[in-house]
């Protein structure tokens, strides 16, 4: 099974995988979490790259790096370990390009498309977790013991255009995309959703 954590900045997906991984291999799964950018060896140079705040990227070279990084990924990670039976967990795929390359930078849609179709060889996650959060509440999680990212620093109206666009994606295909509110539950809360989701689906 490939599962997907996506949501905007400081949503809590890289607790919650963590957390999901624990549990599913708690129940005797063979668990991979990856994540993207930077599941490859490759993929964490790019990360470097594209999440350096002094990075100045064209938005089509910015995709690129994402589709590059992609690539990497399905090829020498992800699908390697769903043909020996593991469960893949990604912290991010696909559907953050939709939100952030369409959404946030308003690239053409049929070219985010297709890169991703490219990149992702037509790989599908069998199910999406999306953690929604406001900006407000998940740009201040995010940058609480840190600075901001490259994106994290992008103003507030690009964020809100990630979300939006992320909600869409999950109004578009529900079988798929399970949404979960973050604003107002605590960690565990959360986590129990996802489990529940998850072993609803196996
Ligand atoms: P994160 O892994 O800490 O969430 O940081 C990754 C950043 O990269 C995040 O701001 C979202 C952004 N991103 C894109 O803009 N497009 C993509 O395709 C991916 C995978 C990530």
């Amino acid at each position: 099974m490939f599962i997907t954590f996506e949501g905007p900045e400081g949503c809590g997906k890289s607790t919650h995988s963590t957390r999901l991984k624990s549990y599913l291999e708690g129940k005797g799964e063979r668990v991979l979490l990856t994540r993207e950018p930077g599941g490859t060896q490759v993929g964490k140079a790019l990360r470097d790259l594209l999440l350096d705040r002094t990075s100045v990227l064209d938005d089509t070279t910015e995709i690129y790096l994402f589709a590059a990084d992609r690539s990497e990924h399905v090829s020498k990670i992800i699908l390697p370990a769903l043909k020996e039976g593991k469960t893949v967990i990604s912290d991010r795929f696909i559907d953050s390009t939709i939100a952030y390359q369409i959404g946030g930078r308003r690239l053409p849609e049929d070219l985010v498309r297709y890169l991703n179709m490219v990149s992702s060889k037509g790989t599908l996650p069998d199910l999406t977790i999306l953690l929604d959060v406001s900006p407000e509440i998940g740009l201040k999680r995010a940058t609480r013991n840190r600075q901001a990212d490259r994106f994290e620093q992008e103003v507030v109206d690009f964020h809100r255009r990630v979300r939006a666009r992320y909600l869409a994606i999950a109004a578009a295909e529900p079988e798929r995309v399970k949404v979960i509110e973050t604003d107002d539950k605590d960690i565990d809360q959360v986590q129990s959703l996802i489990r529940e989701i998850v072993d609803a689906k196996r």
